[in-house]
């Protein structure tokens, strides 16, 4: 058990979870505190903020929460600063939080492009900005850009959420590229279709839900917890010599 402490344990490290509320940020959060580091959860509704807080001290952990419009630039730098007050400078940057507006390309308007860039990227990018060459200075750190699927191939009217997140996807090549050299690990995990609060409009239709299992190499669709593991890997020890990367959890999805 020592050696899986030392390769995969998160003692001492302090999280800052974004989307950490809610479905994958919800499970990765949990995870990252069951193995050991101090979590910060942020995002809009209070309510599934202190639920996740509920969560996560029953097991014992640290934990706390940032409410914030991550859609907004100053809101996202002023939410930062408070969520270094609970534990200190943040280690481990999970950016999860994400939205998916999904009219067709003809209707896709300037306002629905600015949320989904503003959201799934720009905070990312704000984040990273004011925890990466911190992390850089003390020669460690680790960040997570939950990317999508949508951000390699078109998938049902995915116009700004697809650019949104293939731009994420480079971004974490290059926040890897500019830190990497001092210790810090970025990468990419990248879902398939995953069951949760944001696909409940198509998770909802069984048929299509069969469909999209169909199209994985193990048979059945995601559950946020499924990232668990794979977010304690990337936060680890065990991730030493693992950046830039896109760790596809997605069951085989794009294996097809
Ligand atoms: N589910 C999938 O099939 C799938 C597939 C590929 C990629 N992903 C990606 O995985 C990540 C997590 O998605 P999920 O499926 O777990 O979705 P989810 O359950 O809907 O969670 C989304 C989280 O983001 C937060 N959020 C949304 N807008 C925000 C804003 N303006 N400011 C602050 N927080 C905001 C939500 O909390 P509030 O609403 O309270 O703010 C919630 O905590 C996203 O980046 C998503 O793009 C998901």
């Amino acid at each position: 058990m020592d050696y899986l402490r030392e390769m995969f344990g998160l003692d001492g490290r302090v999280a800052l979870v974004t989307g950490g509320s809610s479905g994958i940020g919800r499970a990765v959060a949990v995870a990252l505190g069951r193995a050991g580091a101090k979590v910060v959860v942020a995002a809009r509704g209070e309510e599934a903020l202190r639920e996740t807080v509920a969560e996560l001290r029953s097991h014992g952990c640290d934990a706390a929460y940032v409410s914030v419009d991550l859609g907004i630039g100053d809101r996202v730098r002023e939410a930062a600063e408070r969520a270094v007050e609970p534990f200190g400078e943040i280690d481990i940057l999970v950016n999860s939080a994400g939205v998916n507006p999904r009219p067709h390309m003809n209707a896709l308007t300037e306002e629905q492009w600015d949320l989904a860039m503003d959201v799934n990227l720009r905070a990312p990018f704000l984040l990273g900005q004011r925890f990466g060459p911190k992390m850089a200075e003390r020669g460690w750190g680790r960040i997570i850009n939950v990317g999508s699927q949508q951000g390699f191939r078109a998938f049902f009217n995915s116009g700004a959420y697809g650019a949104s997140k293939g731009g994420l996807t480079s971004l974490t090549r290059s926040q890897a590229e500019a830190w990497s050299p001092s210790g810090v690990r970025v990468n990419t995990l990248v879902p398939g279709f995953v069951i949760t609060p944001l696909t409940a409009q198509a998770s909802a239709d069984p048929v299509f839900c069969e469909q999209m299992a169909g199209r994985t190499l193990i048979g059945r669709n995601g559950v946020a917890e499924d990232f668990a593991g794979a977010a304690v890997f990337l936060s680890s020890s065990a991730a030493e010599y693992v950046t830039g990367q896109c760790l596809f959890v997605d069951g085989g999805f794009s294996g097809h």
